[in-house]
């Protein structure tokens, strides 16, 4: 268990040598964060239609690949517990955590609930990240509550809600996303039920020298869309080359659309590259819910996106054989994209 980095970073004044990473991968300078993201009011009753809060999104996904979501329908005080749940989570002794934690080597074996640090993948890569995860099934629900940590004595009260309504929220925003896509609705909905849901707690605590470390490397989520929850800055964008930082607003889901979504749309809406930076003030915990897949599925770019004129420009594949691929690529950005692009 010395392996969590909240059990023993706390007090440390030196970054320890396996999380100073090569030159090429440090985030180096602070990145502000940007207004220009953006931020778009899902609430009822607004004075614009619901024809141009699609197009609002189907913009977002093009531009950015990311965007905030406000009066979403998930109540504050129900975010702010399921914050207050995960810090409540992390805060518990070393040994308490002990039952829930997996080591890198049995990582990939172990679906179901499971507490890891950094990304898992240090064997292969040689270095570590900043963080620790908790991650586990929700969908649905019954399937899965019982695998979920039995403490905090009221996680799963406050998780199971807060996973529910949260899955809500994207499945509103997904039936936007593929109407503004073009995509038939009542086809699609028929296959959201089957979408599962993974959750994760990140969290990071107060680094020793943010320039030198990451707490999340540069990646694009292997998922549909992911909703995220942050109350501290940390999260960034890569836009056009460049870093660029995503502004914790309060009561606001951060929704970035994943690689699946992006091979479905055959590239219209890109994944967003992001990574996680750390801080040397204050720990940071994000809450994160990934829509994604069944596992045994082909994933291919929807028929009737493509033409003569728009020729395919991803392959279909197996959505395992593409985890499998990510795990064995340490989720390498540039490996992932060309596993799932065609050659031209
Ligand atoms: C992730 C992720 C970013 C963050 O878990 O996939 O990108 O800010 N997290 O925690
Ligand atoms: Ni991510």
């Amino acid at each position: 268990m010395a392996s969590l980095v909240s059990s023993w970073s706390s007090d440390l004044k030196c970054l320890p040598d396996n999380y100073v990473l090569p030159e090429g991968k440090r985030p180096g300078m602070p990145v502000p964060v940007s207004n220009d993201i953006p931020v778009i009011d899902l609430g009822d009753g607004l004075d614009y239609s619901r024809a141009d809060m699609v197009q609002q999104i189907a913009k977002a996904g093009q531009d950015f690949g990311l965007f905030q979501v406000i009066n979403h329908g998930v109540s504050k005080e129900l975010m702010a517990d399921a914050m207050n749940v995960s810090k409540e989570f992390f805060g518990m002794s070393t040994e308490e955590k002990a039952q829930y934690y997996i080591d890198s080597v049995a990582l990939e074996e172990k679906a179901g609930c499971r507490l890891y640090t950094s990304s898992g993948y240090f064997l292969a890569q040689g270095f570590d990240f900043w963080k620790d995860t908790l991650q586990h099934p929700c969908h649905p629900l019954q399937n899965h509550i019982n695998s979920w940590p039995d403490k905090p004595k009221n996680y799963r009260e406050v998780m199971g809600p807060y996973t529910t309504q949260v899955r809500k929220v994207a499945m509103k925003i997904m039936d936007m996303i593929y109407q503004g896509l073009g995509l038939e609705a009542d086809d699609t909905e028929k296959e959201f039920d089957n979408y599962n849901l993974a959750f994760s707690i990140n969290h990071y605590p107060a680094c020793p020298d943010p320039a030198l470390a990451l707490g999340c490397c540069r990646h694009s989520d292997p998922a549909i869309l992911t909703l995220l929850q942050q109350e501290v800055y940390g999260l960034q964008l890569e836009k056009d080359g460049h870093w660029i930082g995503v502004k914790p607003l309060p009561d606001a889901f951060v929704v970035n659309i994943g690689l699946l979504l992006e091979v479905i749309s055959n590239g219209k809406l890109k994944g967003a590259v992001h990574r996680a930076v750390t801080n040397s003030a204050c720990s940071r915990n994000s809450l994160v819910t990934f829509v994604g897949c069944p596992t045994d599925v082909t994933i291919k770019p929807a028929a009737a996106l493509i033409s003569p004129t728009n020729p395919p420009l991803y392959r279909a594949f197996n959505n395992k054989d593409f985890h499998e691929f990510v795990f064995a690529n340490n989720a390498e950005f540039e490996a992932v994209i060309a596993y799932l692009k065609l050659k031209t």
